[in-house]
């Protein structure tokens, strides 16, 4: 008789659904009445993330060309213990979760040097992040708090556990939010922060443009089939009919706002029906709609913004080639 399985540790997970596929189906439909009748047109990141676009966004992280990703977590394997340390913190908050892969790191850093009392997930993927709570719950024996949601809405819902803690921002995530949107997120953040909270931000660091544009924009074309993924979704929950493949990926450095600007370039004059909102988009041959910006940041300006927004920095790492920055980053109250 071959040995019993042993059952997997029971997973502690609470799940706060805070965006249910209505919500985010009426918020799709909002968003591309305002983006596609647009000049230029334009759509926002967030859709991209369906399950598709969440396996594919994975697959991104593998490729040679794409250094944010494992240059991201050598750092972190160099340096979690000493940011845990710095910040003291017993629970750990993650804004943009995914499948919490780097996560661990921090995680088991906590582990070892205070002892981590739970980790809050948060994400607007609702599948890869109900996958990823149990996976964590169970290797790391946590309660873990998963919440459905959009950061640029519903950060009041991650709860105050009453222990300090950490919330992280991993992923360079905070370059895909234009200045405004980076200003406002900052801003609602640190009103949520307690005195003994800390902000653990991850940033990619300016650099020769060619690196840059080949990390977006990858020879096996992963890259332009996840910004592609917009249109199927577009397709599937709004009943549109875009030809996927009549359009084209770019990636092109954008100098004023130190970003790479992800577009969908369509090769042909297109019209597009949008039957859901009763509308008709035309494309122009070559005309471009611009799906993401990957803003790349130095390290004085990730300083100025955390300023900007009643911050201060505690400390930074970066790798030895200076690619890329962690700052940990505590609340400042009444002006000092
Ligand atoms: N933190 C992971 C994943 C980064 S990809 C890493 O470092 O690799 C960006 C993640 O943010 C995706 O999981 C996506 O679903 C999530 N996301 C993007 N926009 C969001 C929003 N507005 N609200 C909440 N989550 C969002
Ligand atoms: N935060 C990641 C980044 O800006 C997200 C990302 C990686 C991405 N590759 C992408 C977004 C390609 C759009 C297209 O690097």
């Amino acid at each position: 008789m071959p040995a019993p399985v042993p059952a997997p540790a029971p997973a502690d997970v609470t799940v706060d659904v805070r965006l249910t596929p209505t919500d985010l189906r009426a918020a799709l439909r909002r968003d591309a009445r305002v983006g596609l009748t647009a000049t230029p047109k334009w759509m926002p990141p967030v859709w991209f993330y369906d399950d598709r676009g969440c396996a594919l966004y994975d697959q991104i992280t593998r490729l040679p060309e794409y250094y944010p990703f494992r240059t991201e977590q050598l750092l972190l394997e160099e340096v979690a213990e000493q940011v845990v340390k710095v910040a003291g913190s017993e629970v750990l908050v993650e804004l943009g979760s995914g499948t919490s892969e780097k996560t661990r790191l921090l995680l088991g850093a906590m582990d070892r040097v205070v002892g981590v009392r739970g980790y809050v997930a948060f994400d607007v993927a609702e599948a890869t992040l109900r996958s990823a709570a149990t996976a964590v719950s169970q290797d790391f024996g946590i309660a873990v708090h998963a919440i459905v949601g959009d950061f640029h809405e519903h950060m009041a819902a991650v709860p105050d556990g009453g222990r300090p803690r950490m919330v992280a921002f991993l992923g360079s995530t905070i370059g895909n939010l234009d200045r405004d949107q980076r200003r406002g997120f900052l801003a609602e953040l640190q009103s949520l922060l307690g005195e003994d909270d800390r902000f653990l931000l991850a940033t990619d660091l300016v650099k020769p443009v060619d690196r840059l544009v080949a990390a977006y924009d990858d020879a096996a074309g992963v890259t332009g089939e996840f910004n592609r993924n917009l249109l199927h979704v577009l397709n599937r929950e709004l009943d549109a009919d875009f030809v996927p493949d009549e359009f084209e990926h770019v990636a092109r450095w954008n100098p004023e706002g130190s970003c790479i600007e992800m577009r969908l370039r369509s090769r042909q004059p297109a019209t597009v029906a949008l039957p859901v909102l009763d509308l008709a988009v035309e494309f122009e041959a070559g005309e471009e709609m611009r799906t993401e910006i990957s803003t790349k940041f130095t390290p004085e300006q990730v300083g100025r913004e955390l300023d900007e927004a009643g911050m201060a920095v505690v400390d930074t790492w970066t790798d030895p080639a200076g690619d890329y920055l962690l700052t940990l980053a505590r609340p400042v109250r009444g002006g000092g």
